[in-house]
């Protein structure tokens, strides 16, 4: 793939100044647009990646902007030691939206995930009636949750977490897809356990599907047990999949919902966990929180990027596209292709490695081609474009994908 010397200029920068806990593919964006990027030379690509599902509703969605500066026009950030005429109406919008008593606002992904956490342990002392520091969160191997060091003390990918201990204690890492692993941990201490975390799809582990039933007999588990059922919806909620939280797909309820990602439509960091009263009026003021966690501009735009989802139908629109993307790439007739899996509109190719040549090669040729998508796991690419692409779309981008696969 050629890079451009303007393209290059940038590279070498972030190269030499910034740190090096990233490796990009050689593009350099400056522009983007609904289901489109455009580089610093101007060359347009399909964003089949859409920064990891946070811009579900496409680059720059003029409503969500218009929301955004309106409201950056008058006021930023309060402290949360007064109150904002934004975070209430949000709060009570989202609520409804998601059927639940309460929010509480963070802004990445990893903090809300933290959020659920901290929030499942004060639960499991105060309702529970867990002895003092003796709750366990059973979590499953191959999560993703983000970065901090508690959460990378149930990471089962080194990568994430070496070198990085000691490590937090009161986790138990139990095989996904496996509801019988849960039933043993529940088994053997459940009156210790306040929850358990999992992903309804692991999209950082390469979109992997767990069987049909697999999170409606967890929840069922759960509630013999009296845990709570947490879902990291971060990457997976908000019409991804083809349902507003996937576990919609399973008429599953979570009693936590973990949101981040696209709830701000790829604009700003906005995350968020959704509980009923029970559960989040444990945390009382004073005992949580961060300084910019529900700022008005989040608030406004939260609200202006969940009216997107739901009056552009991109729930409707990701189930319909998601089955004619697998439908159309299991056609694919390449030694470098293996299968697709996925739901909605999260799907990934595993690929298999041939003639010296894997996954970033065929990302590399993709993009030469003007579509721009990440291998996960050395053999895995993961197919996420914003939720607002149509069908005649869809299909161009398919015809690029099968080209990349003869061609390389
Ligand atoms: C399921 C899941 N949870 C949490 C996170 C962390 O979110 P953030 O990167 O905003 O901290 C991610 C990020 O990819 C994720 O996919």
């Amino acid at each position: 793939m050629e890079i451009t010397p303007n393209a290059q200029r940038y590279i070498a920068q972030e190269e030499q100044y910034g740190a090096h806990n990233y490796h990009p593919m050689p593009v350099v964006l400056s522009r983007g647009q609904g289901i489109y990027v455009w580089d610093v030379d101007g060359k347009r690509y399909f964003d089949f990646l859409s920064a990891y599902s946070a811009v579900n509703q496409g680059h720059c969605h003029p409503k969500i902007v218009k929301a955004l500066c309106d409201q950056a026009q008058n006021l930023c950030l309060t402290s949360r030691a007064f109150h904002n005429d934004c975070l209430g109406p949000y709060e009570e919008f989202a609520t409804r939206f998601f059927g639940y008593d309460k929010l509480l606002p963070m802004n990445s992904g990893a903090e809300a995930v933290e959020t659920a956490l901290k929030l499942a342990r004060r639960w499991g002392y105060v309702r529970k009636g867990i002895p003092e520091n003796q709750a366990i969160i059973v979590a499953c191997r191959g999560n993703f949750h983000g970065r901090t060091i508690s959460i990378v003390s149930i990471s089962t990918d080194p990568d994430s977490y070496s070198n990085y201990g000691p490590f937090t204690p009161g986790f138990e890492v139990i095989p996904y897809n496996d509801p019988a692993a849960l039933q043993e941990v529940l088994e053997r201490h459940g009156d210790r356990v306040a929850a358990f975390l999992a992903e309804p799809i692991q999209g950082e582990a390469g979109v992997f599907v767990p069987d049909d039933g697999y999170l409606k007999a967890c929840y069922d588990l759960c509630k013999q047990h009296n845990v709570l059922f947490v879902a990291d919806e971060v990457q997976t909620g908000i019409a991804r999949t083809g349902r507003m939280l996937c576990c919609d797909h399973e008429g599953v309820r979570p009693d936590i919902v973990i949101l981040g990602k696209a709830l701000s439509g790829g604009t700003l960091p906005v995350s968020a966990v959704l509980a009923d009263d029970d559960i989040m009026l444990t945390i009382r003021p004073g005992e949580h929180g961060s300084t910019f966690g529900g700022f008005p501009l989040a608030a406004r735009v939260a609200v202006a990027a969940l009216e997107v989802v739901r009056d552009e139908k991109l729930t409707e629109n990701a189930e319909r596209l998601g089955k004619i993307f697998r439908e159309e790439i299991a056609k694919i007739k390449s030694p470098f292709f293996k299968y697709v899996r996925g739901k909605g509109l999260l799907n990934a190719i595993v690929t298999e490695p041939h003639d010296g040549k894997e996954a970033w090669d065929i990302c590399l040729k993709m993009a030469e081609k003007g579509l721009l998508a990440k291998p996960t796991h050395r053999h895995i690419i993961r197919f996420a474009p914003p939720l607002v692409i149509n069908e005649t779309e869809l299909r161009e981008a398919i015809r690029i994908i099968f080209e990349a696969f003869e061609e390389l």
